[in-house]
């Protein structure tokens, strides 16, 4: 199912007897026309995406993957990147950090990609940057929101949102009209940087705003069974709980939590992003909230266009992430295009400039620190199926 480096043994049967010649000139960096030194020729550009296309976290990488692909089949029918082909090799890194490290190797080291797309989940961005900073490859992450991610090094950028931004909007949100919350429980994946980081960030701004907390709860990714957890919470009496995790495990804590009877509305950011979420939940989730980059609803021209397309290529709906590697993937060529160069520190310098880019997410700006600033959009859980409530502008 995932593309293989088209560089392998059998391109170099029959020419056996020059091998030794091969080596020789490429002993002095020459290379022969038709032998390209890596996987790329000079007709083609590669680039990598690293994601989980299996495991809990499989929506989150088998989405991003389509919004790439679907950029890349628009970019080489409009003839490509400076008449160059776009290919893709995908590699799936199974939600493991381990795992994402070792493929994002591969992909650097053996076959020699221009740039990295990549991945989701914050702790496996973090595995997979240091190694695309120290070989000076691009590396953009289109929906990893931990500040973390991008401070490695000025190889990395993202095109969403930071969690500073999302837990302060999930904190205003919790305290305002819809859920009126003065009291507040949270329950976190201890293991995982993006859950911890953005407990801290909703934290710090819910009690800025006059909250309290009640109980601070934690689990690890997997776990199933939350009831010492939620017994905790219940009796803590919180109005509101916030649950920054990803879709499986949110589904499973939302059903214990109902069959425990707890009816306290749950609340959460962009890791409940996946169909699976309402196929776990059921209606366990209804009437709970969570911060996201995009809402299929939103009206706007580019965003319908963009669901039409991507409806008649795979025959569903595109959740955030699926928005957010195509906006990725578009502003990646958008760089290479202007790049002087296909070397990494030509087209990072291009990303850099990214201003104003009109995208499915919004529109992008990359500012000093390669982070995008863009607005988030809220969304309830109804029948299983998120439905759009409030678009929420960044501060200026
Ligand atoms: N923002 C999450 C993280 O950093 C990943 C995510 C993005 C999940 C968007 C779902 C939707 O780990």
């Amino acid at each position: 199912m995932h593309s293989r480096p088209s560089v392998s043994g059998h391109r170099f049967a029959g020419i056996g007897s020059f091998l030794p010649l091969l080596l020789l000139l490429a002993l002095f960096g020459i290379t022969l026309p038709g032998c390209p030194s890596n996987s790329s020729n000079s007709n083609e550009i590669v680039i990598g995406h690293f994601g989980s296309m299996s495991g809990s976290e499989a929506t989150f990488g088998q989405s991003t993957d389509n919004g790439i692909k679907l950029a890349i089949e628009e970019v080489n029918a409009a003839g490509g990147i400076n008449g160059k082909k776009v290919r893709l090799i995908t590699y799936d890194d199974k939600g493991d950090a381990r795992e994402a490290g070792t493929v994002v190797t591969r992909l650097v080291t053996s076959d020699k990609v221009t740039a990295v797309l990549g991945e989701v989940a914050s702790g496996l961005s973090l595995a997979g940057a240091p190694i695309c900073q120290e070989n000076s490859v691009p590396m953009i992450s289109p929906s990893s929101t931990n500040p973390k991610v991008t401070k490695i090094g000025d190889m990395i950028f993202r095109v969403c949102f930071i969690d500073p931004f999302q837990g302060s909007v999930c904190a205003k949100f919790a305290r305002g009209d819809d859920l009126i919350a003065s009291r507040a429980a949270t329950l976190t994946d201890q293991a995982s940087p993006y859950s911890v980081g953005l407990e801290e960030e909703f934290e710090k701004a819910f009690v800025a705003l006059g909250g309290k907390m009640t109980t601070k709860q934690t689990y690890q990714a997997g776990d199933q069974d939350f009831s010492a957890q939620l017994t905790a919470i219940r009796s803590s009496g919180p109005d509101v709980i916030f649950i920054p995790g990803y879709y499986t495990d949110v589904g499973n804590i939302a059903l214990q939590a109902r069959k425990l009877g707890i009816k306290t509305p749950m609340l959460g950011g962009d890791g409940w992003d996946s169909s699976k979420l309402g196929e776990i939940a059921g209606k366990a989730l209804d009437g709970c909230f969570y911060s996201n980059h995009y809402s299929p609803e939103d009206p706007n021209p580019r965003v319908q266009d963009y669901i039409k397309k991507y409806q008649a290529k795979y025959n569903a709906t595109p959740d955030g992430l699926a928005a957010l590697g195509y906006d990725a993937a578009r502003i990646l060529f958008e760089g290479m295009k202007r790049s002087k160069s296909l070397a990494g520190a030509d087209i990072a310098a291009e990303l850099a400039k990214t201003k104003d880019f009109d995208g499915v997410t919004g529109k992008i700006s990359i500012d000093k620190d390669r982070n995008a600033v863009k607005p988030a959009v809220m969304l309830e859980m109804r029948n299983g199926k998120p439905k759009f409530v409030s678009t929420i502008q960044p501060d200026k």
